[in-house]
């Protein structure tokens, strides 16, 4: 596959369209290893992964479970959020929680932008698979302190989201996504359009 199809053909793979069949170890660590070459100002290589499987998994959706009833006001709860999170202890093979630890030697906002980064590689490598997929997740309660005090993380460590990963289940279809014109999004100085 060629990088223009991988980066055209990545797409969320939900865990509804996953099989439940576990993706091998030796693919998690390529693609731990390829969120490890992204790029990173002054080098602080930001991202951190915490990695559950089997019963860490299935109690780390229980603590999702949990955090959603405690805190989604009575007006707004919906039930079928419980169950799906129940459901996922089947369909998912490893969730990996996404994290972020902070260096006050450059803004936030580049060590979040260096994080998403070596998310991206990791989506980008599990496409090319051709049979394993993820989903980035980010429920509110996965990004505050309670979620963060249940993961252990020091303080200068935060947490960004839930990357669910699993393999593609053989009903599912693949979606070739949709996206405005990426013209529309991009100007030229000088402008194209004046130069002829
Ligand atoms: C930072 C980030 C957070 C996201 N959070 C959610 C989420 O909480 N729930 C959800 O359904 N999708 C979430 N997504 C997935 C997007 O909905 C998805 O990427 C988008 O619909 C485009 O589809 P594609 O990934 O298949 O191209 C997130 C994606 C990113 C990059």
């Amino acid at each position: 596959m060629t990088l223009e199809e991988s980066i055209r053909r990545r797409r969320s793979l939900y865990p509804k369209q996953m099989s439940g069949e576990k993706v091998p170890i030796e693919v998690l660590e390529k693609m731990l290893e390829m969120a490890n070459w992204a790029p990173t100002h002054l080098n602080t290589e930001p991202w951190r992964f915490k990695v559950f499987a089997e019963e860490d998994k299935d109690r780390l959706l229980d603590h999702c479970k949990n955090s959603y009833v405690v805190q989604t006001p009575a007006a707004l709860f919906n039930h079928t959020k419980i169950e799906k999170l129940e459901e996922r202890k089947k369909q998912v093979s490893h969730i990996i929680v996404i994290c972020m630890q902070r260096n006050n030697l450059i803004p936030e906002f580049e060590e979040i932008a260096a994080t998403a980064m070596a998310v991206q590689n990791m989506w980008l490598y599990l496409t090319k698979t051709l049979k394993y997929g993820g989903y980035w997740s980010t429920p509110a309660y996965a990004l505050d302190s309670d979620f963060a005090a249940f993961l252990h993380l020091s303080e200068s460590e935060r947490c960004l989201g839930l990357f669910y990963v699993g393999t593609r289940s053989l009903e599912s279809i693949e979606s070739k996504g949709q996206r405005g014109e990426w013209a529309k999004k991009v100007s030229f100085y000088p402008n194209k359009q004046s130069k002829n």
